[in-house]
């Protein structure tokens, strides 16, 4: 095996042994611009080792070359298994044919389910009960469900020795970097890829994530290392920093009234509707970020959208519907349940407004309030970007009142 990737001690006796992902540019509709990596470790036993999670299929010889580094395949005693979603389980099976399949694999309850419905029986899990603590091969684990946070099968795992607990997808990024921990990162980027991450991912389960950073002082674990399966790892003050930002992020209260302007265009009318409409308001005393679908993704949109109170979608009239960008937002943020509590839709028409109108429709679902839509036929005339600054100003106004 070859010694060119090798694992990376990060305490005295556990190694991340996981990989770097450098060409991921698409997470299941996130635009990953920074790669990513998927963390995975080896916890030393007595007799040998644990390996905590595995990586997505595709890597697997990364993960033995590292794993190969520090010891034999065979020294893998057990493994425990966070998260069942694939770019952490891919590899259990390939793992598993290589170590020996008697060796225990441990998950929790929802997880044993989860990874026998990916699996079949290559993969036999053992459950482990939430608040529960079990010794492997000598080391004391400890075992936090925090179901949602990915996916109902979502655990946390402690190692009781060093204190260091493997979070999975929870306060992970994804950024791909030879970096390993959070203090060797630009912090801008940290803060940038790690906001993103939230809202792309965990935007969903918010109040979960709010509810388990106000219970982790009662969690009864003290964490020196914070080791996610995305991206750098957290000590130090970088616990606390991680910590709360989530509790921000999941937070509802906004630092500033802030609307988000979203559109695409055709001949350009809509365009200049946007900007007036931005304008509005803004001079109302509002954050306001205006987004182009032309060089804006939908996981742009997304992650501009923390702590926005009003989301204004602009779409001129494409045979008699929206157009098909605007569309694909619409659906996007519709999975990712933003607290949005204002929405409004303008655009061009030629013949009747139903694309403004069809995007009213949509943000309906999404926003408490929406607004009727503000429309212009053809080409906007100084007096139609004058209503739309007013327009703008309307709903600022209405968004500082409250
Ligand atoms: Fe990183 Fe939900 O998987």
């Amino acid at each position: 095996m070859s010694q060119a990737l090798q694992a990376i001690q990060i305490t005295q006796s556990i190694y991340w042994v996981g990989a770097i992902d450098w060409s991921l540019r698409d997470f299941h509709g996130y635009e990953t611009r920074r790669g990513s990596t998927y963390n995975a470790f080896l916890v030393k036993g007595n007799s040998g080792y644990i390996l905590i999670d595995t990586v997505k299929r595709g890597f697997e010889h990364e993960l033995e070359a590292r794993i190969s580094s520090i010891c034999h395949l065979k020294d893998i005693k057990a493994i425990i298994s966070n998260h069942a979603e694939m770019d952490h389980s891919g590899n259990l099976p390939y793992i598993l044919h290589r170590i020996g399949s008697d060796v225990p694999v441990y998950a929790s309850m929802m997880g044993v389910k989860a990874l026998a419905a990916h699996f079949g029986d290559n993969v036999k899990a053992i459950a482990v009960k939430n608040g529960s603590s079990l010794e492997i091969d000598g080391r004391t684990f400890k075992f936090v469900e925090t179901r949602m946070l990915h996916w109902p099968d979502s655990m946390w795992t402690f190692d009781e020795k060093e204190h260091v607990l493997f979070s999975n997808d929870a306060f992970g990024m994804h950024l791909a970097t030879l970096e390993r921990w959070y203090d060797e990162c630009d912090p801008a980027i940290l803060k940038e890829e790690g906001e993103r991450y939230f809202a792309n991912i965990l935007m969903p389960y918010a109040p979960l994530v709010s509810k388990l950073c106000a219970s982790y002082d009662s969690l009864g674990i003290d964490v020196a290392v914070l080791c996610p399966d995305h991206g750098p790892l957290w000590r130090n003050e970088g616990i606390q920093l991680v910590l709360n930002r989530y509790a921000e992020w999941s937070n509802k209260s906004r630092p500033r009234k802030k609307a988000v302007v979203v559109f695409d265009t055709m001949w350009h009318s809509t365009e200049s509707m946007a900007h007036a409409i931005a304008e509005g308001i803004h001079s109302s005393g509002c954050a306001c970020t205006l987004l182009p679908l032309s060089g804006s993704h939908r996981s742009d949109v997304a992650a501009a959208l923390i702590h926005a109170d009003a989301l204004i979608v602009g779409s001129p009239t494409l045979n008699s519907g929206m157009l098909p960008k605007v569309a694909d937002v619409l659906c996007y943020l519709a999975g990712l349940k933003f607290p949005i509590k204002l929405g409004a839709a303008f655009g061009s028409y030629g013949w009747a407004p139903l694309g403004p109108k069809a995007v009213a429709e949509q943000l309906k679902s999404l926003c408490l309030e929406t607004l009727e839509p503000q429309t212009a036929n053809f080409v906007p005339t100084p007096e139609d970007l004058e209503a739309c600054r007013n327009y703008g100003k309307s709903i600022g106004d209405k968004m500082m009142s409250e």
